[in-house]
């Protein structure tokens, strides 16, 4: 394996994979990777790509077999938790926040189950593969409960007579509601993150690491950016901009032959409604042209 190429570690199959590769190709990243393979290997960067159990995200980083790793926060503060119990202080830095593998980690009681709060939750037992931060919830609540850890499927432990109820991300709620479960209590909020070895790098792997980082930082803000075209007469220019939304400094441009008139060009960094449009055309705008975003760099 060529030493001088970044590999990033990313989950083989779930929740963050499709969004994660998603985002990897709007970065400029052509991955040719065989079925079933475990490595994708970068055409068009040095950077190879690891599709590994999401669980093991954190050590592969801290252990420096992948020198960066895409991971919910869940998994990660986790390992953090865990590596605390044990003595050991986390070796990976978080480096990026992504915009995407929103979810919650949350206690689910079967269907029909009244739930009560603490009181609820006191002497039951609890089916997680998180038990470190169930533990941590329950503590510092001074709820003391049965952590029953097991390595997945844990929707099925009820049902099972495993557990009396269970502590699992929740995204879309499909799983739980094919589970006749029941979401009732948010342990934590969670979203993907970027993590990097805290090792040194070589000159050339640190220059990609930049680089990927610019252009992740550059699609997530393209993401919901429109750029704006319209023709407004001079004299509404100050309403004008007030109803641009997240544009900092629109460019202004004489119409020949319209004295009194002005086109307006702006980026704006937040999606453009028809509500938007409507309000800018009773302000006296007109020709108003939206266009989408594909690149950014600042
Ligand atoms: C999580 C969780 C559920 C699913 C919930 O899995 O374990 O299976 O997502 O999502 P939903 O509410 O949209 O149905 P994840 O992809 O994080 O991988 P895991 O198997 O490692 O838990
Ligand atoms: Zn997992």
């Amino acid at each position: 394996m060529d030493e001088l190429r970044l590999k990033l570690a990313v989950q083989k199959s779930g929740r963050l994979t499709d969004p994660s590769l998603d985002m990897l190709g709007r970065c400029g990243l052509k991955l040719s990777r065989g079925k079933d393979q475990l490595m994708g290997f970068g055409e068009n960067m040095p950077l190879d790509v690891l599709f590994v159990r999401d669980d093991d995200i954190p050590d592969l980083v801290q252990e420096d077999v992948c020198d960066l790793g895409l991971v919910g926060l869940n998994v990660l503060e986790e390992k953090r938790l865990e590596l605390r119990e044990r003595g050991h202080a986390a070796r990976f830095q978080q480096i990026r926040t992504l915009d995407f593998g929103r979810c919650r980690l949350s206690l689910a009681v079967p269907e029909g189950v009244t739930f009560e709060g603490a009181s609820s939750i006191r002497g039951k037992r609890i089916a997680t593969t998180y038990p470190y931060l169930l533990q941590k919830y329950l503590r510092e609540r001074d709820i003391s409960a049965d952590i029953v850890t097991l390595s997945g499927a844990v929707e099925i432990a009820p049902r099972l007579g495993r557990a009396d109820m269970i502590c699992d991300l929740v995204s879309t709620g499909s799983t739980l509601q094919a589970n006749h479960l029941r979401e009732v209590e948010t342990v934590m909020e969670s979203h993907a993150v970027i993590i990097r070895t805290p090792l040194a790098l070589p000159p050339e792997k640190d220059e990609w690491v930049e680089r990927l980082m610019m252009r992740i930082d550059g699609v997530q803000q393209v993401k919901e950016s429109k750029y704006i075209m319209l023709h407004a007469p001079r004299s509404a220019l100050p309403e004008i901009r007030r109803l641009l939304p997240g544009s900092e400094s629109p460019t202004i441009i004489p119409l020949e032959g319209f004295p009194d008139k002005v086109a307006i060009h702006a980026v704006c960094r937040e999606n453009v409604f028809w509500e938007t449009l409507e309000s800018l055309k009773k302000a006296g705008a007109s020709a108003l042209l939206v266009l989408p975003v594909e690149k950014m760099l600042a």
